[in-house]
């Protein structure tokens, strides 16, 4: 447990282990993963987390595309490097495109979040803030996501690929125009234990009243 206060003191904040909190500190980007299926109803889990997550308005702008079929799995990420090759012959580095898809290629299961835009309404003005508020939607549904992986004994990890290669995935997929893959989350057993990446303090990234405003670690 950790105690965090205010320099004046007039704050306090404590922070328990409930296993909300151990889920949120132990959870890590699991890239490797071992050759096991996993139970469908681990999937489904997962899966249904992701809709119980918050959005602006309600919109649910998540649509989900559970990739557990062996073939189609490979032949997305198959497309998906073959489109990141062309993008390191423009300039990309191979290190930035095997960041992109390293965790795909060995999961059993993969779990494409798309964007629709279909209860974007009939004002183009707006478009812009509800395409924001639609990615963040998607956002917190990957978030319950990797979380609920975790808690059942899975891994995950969150992939941007398809903001690279959108045309790649929507072809293999069949996923139309309208909607916009923001991402691959890759799922299996884990056949890593990665050491948790370094945080930066909560002085560096939370400010207590106004802007700045730091606070102090006690005890
Ligand atoms: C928006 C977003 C995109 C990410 N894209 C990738 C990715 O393309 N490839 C990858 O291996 N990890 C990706 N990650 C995982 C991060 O690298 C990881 O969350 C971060 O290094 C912290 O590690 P942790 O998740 O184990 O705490 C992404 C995470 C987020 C939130």
């Amino acid at each position: 447990m950790q105690r965090l206060r205010h320099p004046a003191a007039t704050v306090e904040v404590v922070i328990g282990m409930s296993a909300l909190g151990d889920a949120l500190r132990r959870r890590r980007s699991i890239r490797r993963f071992r050759d096991e299926p996993i139970p469908e109803s681990l999937v489904l889990q997962v899966l249904d987390a992701g809709r119980w997550a918050p959005s602006a308005g309600n919109i649910q702008s998540w649509r989900l595309v559970l990739v557990g079929d062996a073939a189609v799995r490979g032949e997305l990420v198959e497309a998906m490097v073959r489109s990141l090759e062309e993008l390191v012959s423009e300039g990309a580095t191979a290190e930035e495109a095997e960041r992109s898809v390293g965790a795909l290629r060995s999961a059993p299961v993969l779990i494409v979040a798309c964007m629709t835009k279909e209860g974007f309404g009939d004002r183009p003005d707006r478009w812009m803030s509800e395409r924001t508020m639609s990615v963040q939607g998607v956002a917190a549904a990957i978030q319950n996501m990797l979380l609920t992986a975790y808690d059942i004994g899975l891994g995950g990890c969150w992939c941007s690929a398809p903001l690279l290669c959108p045309t790649a995935v929507r072809r293999v997929l069949g996923i139309p125009q309208s909607v916009e893959p923001q991402a691959v989350v890759a799922l299996g057993r884990p056949d890593e234990a990665p050491e948790p990446p370094r945080r930066r303090p909560i002085g560096e990234v939370a400010y207590l009243n106004r802007w700045g405003n730091g606070f102090r670690v006690a005890g």
